[in-house]
């Protein structure tokens, strides 16, 4: 690509300040940093109230890393911190191994795409866009090609001479993005970038997104609140949650292996089984979770295979959703169960399974995964 051309790509947008590119690269060879961004021990208060709280992070060169958590949790406070426009409280941030815990925000090596996209009012789109690269004296010509590349990027090169106030936000939201990208920082962060988009767009550019993000190298810390996007995008994911994170790793591990209850509940729709019960079908006293899709509803007169469990009960409800159906079933042991079954071999003209239906709900045993240190909460909640 062409981008490679322009000159340095540090710094936060709009900032005038351009390293040389090579200089930069020979440093980094140098101090063979692979670690894109260090966050350690950060705590943010504002004022008596805890926003973050000692916080670490490692952030890999080149990494996808989201930051999913409820709102308020704490994730754009992190991403302001990282980007320089909050003070920590205390700890310190490292950008590829240089503390910039004290460093402005145009002094770092990285840019942001806010969550009100913040783009000017006054200047076309195609202004906006080529923004950064004019800071940069990036000449004419290239700079119209670049903007016009990154346009068509995200599918709007038709609205290059109108102003923000004329885009939806949707359109907004798109611009913000190119006018990130287009300066090729080393690492960028994004808080909810797709948050605007209807469902089909939003899958759409994140499609592209990823694709941009592999070619070009960037380190992306992508913020949202939606699991989906965060499994989909991520090499991995931080779980966020009251300002601090429950969970690190791969979408698989915090999807397949939640750590904490609060995870598992987060990453989509989860069976909580009590710790009396697990005791009882697995042996061992904790909450296990099983994911609604690795549990089959059987016939109860069905033998119980080898290495799965199997709990009688009765279908207290069946939603159909088109692709799949969701079962849920009462067992006689009195927990709620949910079945979620690909529809690809039911009729499609009628249920298979209806409400009142006798059941048995069966899993395998390694599917269901221990939450470690939640005895104690569990069997409180059982006896409630
Ligand atoms: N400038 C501020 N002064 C006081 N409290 C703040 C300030 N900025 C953020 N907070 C508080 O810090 C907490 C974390 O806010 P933050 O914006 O980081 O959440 P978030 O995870 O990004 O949420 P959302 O998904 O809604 O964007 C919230 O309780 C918020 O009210
Ligand atoms: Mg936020």
């Amino acid at each position: 690509m062409s981008h490679t051309s322009s000159p340095g790509s540090a710094g936060g947008f709009g900032s005038s300040q351009s390293r040389p590119r090579k200089n930069e690269e020979h440093t980094h060879l140098l101090t063979t940093a692979t670690t894109a961004v260090s966050v350690k021990q950060v705590t943010k208060q504002f004022g008596d109230f805890t926003a973050v709280k000692d916080l670490d992070i490692e952030i890999r060169d080149g990494e996808f890393f989201s930051m999913l958590g409820p709102s308020g949790s704490g994730k754009t406070t992190v991403l302001r911190m990282i980007a320089g426009f909050e003070p920590v409280t205390s700890g310190s941030i490292e950008l590829h191994g240089t503390d910039v815990t004290n460093d402005a925000p145009f002094d770092r090596e990285v840019n942001t795409v806010f969550q009100d996209y913040a783009l000017f009012p006054h200047l076309t789109i195609a202004e906006n866009v080529a923004y950064g690269l004019k800071v940069r004296k990036v000449p004419k010509a290239e700079r119209d090609k670049l903007v016009m590349e990154s346009l068509e990027q995200v599918q709007l090169t038709q609205v290059a001479h109108r102003r923000p106030s004329q885009l939806s936000g949707g359109q907004r939201q798109r611009i913000a993005l190119a006018r990130a990208l287009i300066l090729r920082p080393r690492v960028l962060l994004l808080d909810e970038p797709l948050g605007a988009l209807d469902k089909q767009l939003r899958e759409q550019m994140q499609v592209e997104l990823k694709q941009i993000q592999r070619e070009v190298g960037i380190t992306f810390i992508f913020v949202t609140h939606d699991q989906e996007e965060a499994l989909t995008l991520s090499d991995r994911v931080a779980v966020f949650n009251n300002g601090k994170i429950e969970q690190v790793g791969s979408p698989r591990e915090v999807y397949e292996f939640p750590q904490t209850e609060f995870v598992a509940k987060f990453l989509g729709t989860t069976n909580l089984l009590p710790a009396d019960l697990s005791g009882d079908l697995l042996g061992e006293s904790c909450v296990h979770s099983v994911r609604p899709e690795r549990v089959h509803l059987i016939d109860p007169t069905a033998p119980v295979e080898n290495g799965t469990v199997a709990l009688s009960g009765t279908i207290a409800e069946a939603v159909y959703a088109g692709p799949n159906t969701k079962y849920l079933v009462d067992t006689d042991r009195g927990v709620r169960i949910i079945a979620e079954k690909h529809n690809s071999h039911t009729p499609s003209t009628a249920a298979s399974v209806q409400r009142g239906d006798r059941v048995n709900v069966s899993f395998r045993f390694d599917h269901a995964t221990p939450i470690p240190g939640s005895a104690g909460d569990a069997s409180a909640r059982t006896a409630a």
